[in-house]
């Protein structure tokens, strides 16, 4: 699959490595321009390269947004219709200032996403791993319900099944939260699930019981 990356830091950079490793083809994007991840490209191999913002966003046929949520505002206004992204933000007041849709919970941090993206078919995912178990946790060996679990929500149903496919193709398990507000919600820091190392038969469990 053709896969756009646009912030390649700790989450996106080492989506990138996941993905290329098991054959997908990524365009890497930051805000300061192609040729500050030559090295990076290099590095990542023959299924990887650098392009602008823009370049990204058009490569994909699948878009990841992984860059601190207070820099969303500086994404492209157009260009999104019909893309799949997948949103890694999460919303954090210290680092990225008090945002009252999101404080007054009146949006959650993927439809503030959603909204600055028009056409756009959000999915929310990989916000809730740590980068570090992201790298190293991930097992196409194992039969789906002893992998890690990876939690989506979106409201796109085919988008999430796109998704969940992409994520089983590097080692983990998708679980379904529901749609992107309710499991934008079930999703966000604080939250029973957020960060915690969960199989997917864990997860599903957790999910029945309310967190
Ligand atoms: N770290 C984790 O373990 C973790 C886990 C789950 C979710 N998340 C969430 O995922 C998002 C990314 O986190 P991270 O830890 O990967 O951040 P990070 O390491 O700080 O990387 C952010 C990336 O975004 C790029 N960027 C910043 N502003 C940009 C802009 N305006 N346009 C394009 N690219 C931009 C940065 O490059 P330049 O500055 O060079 O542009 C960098 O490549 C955050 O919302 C975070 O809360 C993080």
């Amino acid at each position: 699959m053709k896969i756009g990356i646009i912030g390649v830091g700790h989450i996106g950079g080492t989506l990138a490595g996941l993905f290329t490793k098991a054959d997908h083809q990524v365009v890497i994007s930051n805000s300061r321009g192609p040729e500050t991840l030559e090295d990076l490209a290099e590095e990542l191999g023959d299924n990887a390269s650098t392009g602008t913002v823009e370049e990204a966003r058009d490569f994909g046929d699948l878009v990841v947004v992984s860059i601190p949520l207070k820099a969303i505002t500086d994404l492209p206004a157009n260009g999104w219709e019909g893309k799949i992204v997948i949103d890694t933000n999460n919303y954090y007041p210290d680092r990225d200032g008090k945002i009252a849709d999101l404080d007054s919970g009146k949006l959650t941090s993927s439809e503030l996403l959603e909204n600055q993206l028009p056409g756009a078919r959000v999915v929310k995912a990989f916000n809730t791993i740590w980068f570090e178990h992201l790298k190293t946790q991930g097992d196409t060996s194992l039969p789906l319900e002893e992998r890690r679990a990876i939690f989506i929500a979106s409201d796109d149903s085919q988008a999430k099944e796109t998704v969940a496919k992409l994520i089983e193709d590097i080692g983990y398990a998708a679980i379904d939260t529901g749609f992107l507000r309710e499991g934008g919600k079930t999703q966000q820091p604080g939250s029973p699930i957020y960060n915690k190392e969960l199989t997917a038969a864990e997860a599903a469990k957790a999910l029945t019981a309310g967190a």
